[in-house]
């Protein structure tokens, strides 16, 4: 499964390091010129539990070197989704399909329009990665991967993408249905991100203070609450899993943290600002998330 990677940072090579090495064809795409480069010279360096290794990839920032593909992963930041999304159609092979991994939401519907929701595959995953410089991650820890159909339809697509994934030890389970999973990442991600960006705390640090739980926990709620009235059943204990991510990955820095500390744009609008705008549009009230997106926005906007 000729396979083409869009957004090489972290977590896109994360996966393009490890399906190059289980000897799939795969070619990571960026326009982050240092990092192409030092990957094309010296290859991906992967710092696992200590160890260093070097393997050798196919990077480029020129979206005509790939060729066509049967798989394509989007691992940019939501913000440069449509443009990603257009690259993504210019690419696509006949009967390829396209996998979201990106946090946020309205990723998979951008996708959904620009090529057709037959098309278009959706997920999560719970690894870690960190970015440690250009050619270099650390792989911070190993988890499930889970995928499905993002419009209703034909799931086998799905399942030989998971079956892929798998054999190149990135551990992947197909489900029928995703939408309920990509919302309970989304608000994993409102009740951590945001928070965590605006304090310059560690995910960990969330849990230190009861004010800081609390705004978790109420974000948290808001944000269920709209799930609740789109008629997506998010689990009844979001608030808990949201501490138990935050406990398990406590030494990182979110990446809206990272995002803010670099005085970059984050990924606010696809997390806390749409549920404002999906508050707004079904007539709930989300105080919380939009004091949150707020705040965020102003920081940005100063940088
Ligand atoms: O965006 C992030 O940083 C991650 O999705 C998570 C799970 C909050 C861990 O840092």
């Amino acid at each position: 499964m000729k396979t083409v990677i869009i957004g090489a940072g972290a977590m896109g090579s994360l996966f393009g390091g490890l399906l190059t090495e289980a000897g799939a064809d795969v070619w990571m795409l960026d326009v982050w010129k240092e990092h192409v480069e030092v990957l094309q010279k010296e290859g991906l360096s992967i710092e696992w539990e200590g160890c260093t290794r070097i393997i050798p990839v196919n990077a480029t920032t020129d979206m005509h070197k790939p060729g066509k593909a049967d798989l394509i992963i989007i691992f940019v930041k939501s913000l440069h989704t449509q443009v990603a999304a257009d690259t993504a159609a210019a690419l696509l092979a006949e009967h390829g399909v396209i996998l979201t991994l990106q946090n946020g939401m309205g990723n998979a519907d951008i996708l959904a329009e620009t090529v057709g929701g037959r098309q278009v595959l959706a997920g999560t995953t719970a690894h870690g990665a960190t970015l440690l410089g250009p050619g270099c991650i650390r792989h911070a820890g190993k988890a499930t991967t889970c995928i499905g159909m993002w419009r209703e339809g034909d799931s086998h697509p799905a399942a030989r993408v998971a079956d892929f994934l798998t054999q190149a030890a990135i551990q992947t389970d197909m489900v029928e249905e995703i939408r309920p999973i990509v919302w309970n990442k989304l608000l994993v991600n409102i009740g951590i991100n945001s928070i965590t960006a605006l304090t310059s705390i560690q995910n960990g640090q969330l849990l230190d203070l009861p004010q800081t739980r609390a705004l978790s926990a109420a974000a948290v709620a808001e944000a269920a609450a709209v799930a609740e009235a789109q008629g997506i059943h998010v689990a009844t204990d979001m608030v808990e899993q949201t501490f138990a991510i935050a406990k398990s990955t406590a030494s990182n820095r979110s990446s809206m943290g990272q995002d803010v500390d670099a005085l970059r744009p984050t990924e606010i609008s696809a997390i806390n600002g749409f549920i404002v705008r999906e508050a707004k549009r079904l007539g709930i009230d989300a105080p919380v998330n939009r004091t949150l997106t707020t705040l965020i926005e102003t920081l940005q906007a100063h940088y």
